[in-house]
């Protein structure tokens, strides 16, 4: 018995030492002092072992255990460290590695010129709101002056859902829902995508923005508007600038107008920018139609008001010296972050 527990331990000492993975080292721990283990059997054993020696070979089992655990134990440590020391050898940071750059977004020049907009009309006490880009025919067409059959509505006949609902094709249709909820007066902006069924080229797009606005109150005349956007372009575009109105038509505005400012880089001598004219036209204006007022419930001789629409894409386009349209749509970040 004796030297078979020795055999046991020398055989086990030799093969921990030369274990050199942890998980080894615990397959040689279950094939010794697991349940069906080399030593475990010998424990099985005892009951043939004389009574008056028992105590001496279970003495002897128990040193075998204890030393094989012993060294069990040294060897796990040793080898943890080991392993420790590799992973993090492995895993080593050279903090003098430049770092990587988070690459930063960027506002688009539609963003920059609507928010510089907003700011404009947000100082003369005008509020933001939105309406919807599927609309129905009612407030796109009708309810701005336009029934069905108005040559004013051929050249926006454009993307239809079904018989009464159309991407919008103006942000004139805020208007009416503003108007519609009675609250008055009305001092608003409405910036917004517009769809039409236009083909692509340098001015043109099956989808812009305009910034509409509209004020409604008591005692409001041409005056207003003039001078609202005569400050407006001030604001914009430097505070030398001249306004010009064109006398145009618009169903819903009466009378309308399409408003030109003095070029500001050449000031209204002429040069590329304004090629040659002096002046650029920036937005369609005018009183709002009495007929207008009455489709929304409001009495055209308590209330009047005046409205525009404004482009963004031009006003981008001009203001970044912007030659292409398409340019704005193409998402190329070396070309926006110039802006
Ligand atoms: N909705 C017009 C368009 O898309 C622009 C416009 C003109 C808006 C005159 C207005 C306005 O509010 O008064 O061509």
């Amino acid at each position: 018995m004796n030297e078979k527990l020795q055999k046991i331990k020398e055989e086990a000492i030799m093969k921990i030492q030369e274990a050199d993975t942890l998980e080894k080292l615990n397959e040689i721990r279950v094939a010794v002092l697991g349940k069906k283990g080399e030593l475990t059997e010998v424990l099985k054993g005892m009951k043939d072992v004389a009574a008056e020696d028992r105590p001496k070979v279970g003495q002897l089992v128990n040193d075998t255990r204890t030393a094989i655990e012993e060294k069990l134990e040294e060897v796990k440590t040793m080898l943890s460290t080991k392993e420790r020391e590799a992973k993090l050898k492995a895993e080593v940071i050279d903090v003098t590695l430049p770092a990587k750059k988070s690459i930063v977004g960027h506002k688009h020049p539609n963003t920059v010129a609507l928010e510089e907009l907003e700011r404009i009309f947000i100082g003369m006490g005008y509020e933001v709101v939105e309406g919807p880009e599927v609309e129905y025919d009612y407030y796109n067409f009708e309810a701005l002056n336009i029934p069905a059959n108005h040559p004013a509505k051929d050249e926006q006949d454009t993307f239809y859902i079904n018989d009464k609902i159309v991407l919008r094709t103006q942000t004139s249709s805020v208007q009416v829902h503003e108007m519609e909820k009675g609250k008055l007066p009305i001092r608003m902006i409405a910036p917004g995508r517009v769809f039409r069924a236009d083909e692509v080229d340098a001015t043109h797009s099956p989808s812009f923005h305009q910034v509409e606005g509209l004020v409604i109150d008591k005692n409001v005349t041409f005056a207003d508007l003039k001078g609202t956007l005569a400050q407006f372009a001030k604001e914009l575009f430097g505070e030398d600038t001249k306004v010009k109105f064109r006398p145009h038509h618009f169903p819903f505005t009466e009378p309308s107008a399409e408003m030109d400012v003095t070029c500001f880089k050449c000031n209204g001598k002429g040069c590329r920018m304004c090629k040659g004219e002096g002046w650029i036209e920036i937005l369609g204006c005018g009183m709002v139609h009495p007929h207008v007022l009455e489709m929304s419930n409001i009495d055209p001789n308590e209330y009047q008001g005046f409205a525009f629409g404004i482009g963004l894409e031009r006003i981008a386009l001009l203001k970044y010296e912007i030659d292409d349209m398409r340019l704005l749509y193409e998402n190329d970040i070396r070309f926006l972050k110039q802006f």
